[in-house]
């Protein structure tokens, strides 16, 4: 019997089947659960040395086409996506430290990763020291301890917009044979690439500026593949030591990828949050376009910045593009060709002002987002924030009336049109 004669139940499921082989130009999007054997053997070796495709939480060659230009475009060896950033941000941790172990990271950091380190990785016994002044180098030594297996932070951070010194920091690290991960989202690979400046590793929320629609979902680590068992090899006994049944360790098998290879192998798709390959190639043909995006963003965000410190009703404007920024001078080493499109403001008014604009805006759209082509904002201190203590918002740059920009690529004049008629309506009912 073939499909062709075969019942119409089976000729539905069966008839439809994909065999040529073309050269599509766009990433083919391979959206199927599994891939089909050749024969017997080409299972089993699969199984055995993971080569080739079999099921697509293991891989995916959608996934594989998008996977290699984020690892170019960051400057590093190879790179595992994943289905959000914090997915990301949590392989990332979980390929360099198990239980016992200890991190430390920037405090300022998304406030989900904070809450990843103060109660999930926590509860696996993996505890972090956080560091205030991220500028200084003997703050970030004075936290290692012999345990440590990572240091953390964000490339440019929200919301006072601080700019990691990368190499400092990475030099740290490297001293004590940890690795800098960094996550590079507000920054993206378009601003900076992090492993030319010696971290060892790069995650991204891919939601974000990669994907740049506001859209999907999708995350991102990329590695520098130089880890190097002699010099690392006693904090990471997981890479060097063989594996269940005496297999060949996973330095053995993955040399200087050994980390990434560990990321793929063991972390990501144990822990699950595999990538849909439709959303993979979403965010593929968005990082097509992201240096046009980010520079297009980074000007209006600039102009934007400017116009607001210009007016009355602002008492402050945390942009690093600007000069009277206390990160202007580190940013202008590490941001090539712009300073970014999120930053915050803070209005003279206080809680009602800002209740005042985000209730009034018309091109800005009001949510909890950043990094789109549209322009969004956001009132950190009873949001994003919410769970950190006054005290810790004032030393965070986050004030009752603290606003966060997200600046898309729309027309410029249309933006400082809509923020202008704003700030005149804020003006009008809170003096
Ligand atoms: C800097 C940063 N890292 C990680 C994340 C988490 O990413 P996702 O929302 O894709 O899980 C976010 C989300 O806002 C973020 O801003």
């Amino acid at each position: 019997m073939t499909v062709d004669t075969a019942r119409f139940a089976t000729r539905a499921v069966h008839a439809a089947r994909s065999r040529e082989t073309a050269s599509s130009r766009a990433t083919p999007i391979y959206l199927t659960a599994g891939f089909e054997f050749d024969d017997f053997d080409h299972a089993a070796d699969h199984f055995s040395t993971g080569t080739g495709f079999g099921y697509t939480r293991t891989g995916n060659p959608t996934v594989r086409a998008v996977e290699r230009q984020l690892a170019a475009l960051e400057s590093g060896a190879d790179a595992v996506l994943v289905a959000s950033g914090q997915a990301a941000v949590a392989t990332a941790l979980l390929t360099v430290a198990g239980a016992g172990d200890h991190i430390v990271s920037s405090t300022h950091i998304y406030e989900g990763t904070r809450g990843l380190f103060l109660d999930n990785l926590a509860r696996l016994d993996i505890e972090t020291t956080f560091v205030d002044d991220i500028a200084d180098a003997d703050a970030w030594r004075a936290a290692i301890r012999p345990n440590t297996r990572a240091l953390f932070a964000e490339s440019l951070a929200n919301a006072r917009n601080d700019v990691l010194d990368v190499r400092a920091i990475s030099d740290v690290g490297d001293a004590h044979a940890i690795p800098l991960i960094v996550d590079n989202t507000l920054a993206t690979p378009a601003l900076l690439r992090p492993l030319e400046h010696g971290a060892a590793i790069v995650v991204h929320s891919a939601s974000k500026f990669l994907a740049g629609h506001g859209s999907v979902l999708g995350g991102v680590i990329v590695d520098d593949g130089r880890f190097d068992a002699a010099l690392s090899g006693h904090n990471a006994p997981h890479l060097v030591l063989p594996g269940r049944g005496d297999a060949p360790s996973v330095f053995a098998r993955h040399g200087g990828r050994a980390r990434i290879a560990y990321a793929r192998e063991s972390v990501a798709p144990r822990f699950g949050a595999s990538p849909s390959p439709l959303n993979a190639f979403l965010i593929g043909q968005g990082v097509e376009t992201l240096g046009l995006r980010v520079e297009r963003q980074s000007r209006n965000a600039l102009q934007i910045a400017q116009w607001l410190q210009r007016r009355e009703e602002v008492e402050s404007v945390d942009y690093v593009g600007l000069p009277s920024h206390p990160d202007h001078e580190v940013g202008t080493r590490y941001l090539e060709g712009g300073s970014g499109s999120i930053f915050t403001f803070t209005l003279r008014g206080g809680l009602p002002a800002a209740r005042r604009f985000v209730e009034h805006v018309r091109v800005f759209t009001h949510m909890t987002h950043i990094g789109d082509v549209r322009s969004l904002v956001l009132h950190p201190g009873t949001t994003s924030h919410a769970q950190r203590t006054e005290e810790e918002r004032e030393a965070l740059g986050v004030r009752p009336g603290t606003l966060r920009l997200s600046i898309g690529i729309e027309d410029v004049d249309d933006l400082i049109a809509d923020l202008s008629r704003v700030l005149h309506n804020v003006r009008e009912t809170v003096a």
